[in-house]
């Protein structure tokens, strides 16, 4: 059940304060990752939100490629990543997003989807929304169509949902 998954997902999750800086508090899902039957579950739980309704997923960097890998292989879909600026080697588009201080930018391949094809994208968790918005723009660029926006965890209180209007967003814990 849903709940079930929350828990679960609560139970893994390690809170670390001022990391990476002062004043920011740090949601570590190490331990979720590192517990095979708990991981396990909460891909299923992914996969089966959006079972059939999607061609591919697309991971946002770093830990989000740990979600959408094996949200793939259970899928039977393939994996396209969306990864920070100057790691793609071909052709890429680029989003540029909002950091506390400064900017960064993601990149896709130009060619990582079929035109029209339904994208899946995945990251860990839902802070300001910064990250999304650029990825959902990247799956936009690239010609194919953003049909879910899923994380572990979303943090409320920062909104970040604000920046993602019309969006179906998918949090399997909120907190
Ligand atoms: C974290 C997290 C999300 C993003 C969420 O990634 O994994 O991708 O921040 O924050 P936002 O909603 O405020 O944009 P980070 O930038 O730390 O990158 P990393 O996974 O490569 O360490």
């Amino acid at each position: 059940t849903p709940a079930a998954v929350s828990d679960l997902i609560a139970a893994h999750v390690l809170d670390v304060p001022d990391f990476p800086k002062p004043g920011v508090g740090f949601k570590d899902l190490t331990p979720l990752f590192a517990n095979g039957p708990a991981f396990a579950q909460v891909i299923d739980a992914i996969a089966t939100e959006y079972g059939g309704a999607f061609d591919v997923v697309a991971g946002i960097e770093a830990r989000g490629f740990v979600l959408a890998a094996a949200v793939a292989y259970a899928s039977g879909a393939g994996l396209v990543p969306i990864r920070k600026a100057g790691k793609l080697p071909r052709a890429t588009v680029s989003a540029a997003y909002a950091l506390e201080y400064g900017e960064a930018v993601l990149e896709v391949h130009a060619d990582a989807f079929e035109p029209g094809s339904r994208v899946l994208l995945l990251d860990d968790v839902l802070a300001t929304g910064g990250t999304a918005a650029a990825a959902i723009s990247l799956v936009e660029q690239a010609g194919g169509e953003v049909v879910g926006f899923s994380v572990l965890m979303e943090l409320a209180f920062l909104d970040g949902r604000a920046r993602l209007p019309e969006r179906d967003v998918h949090a399997l814990l909120t907190v």
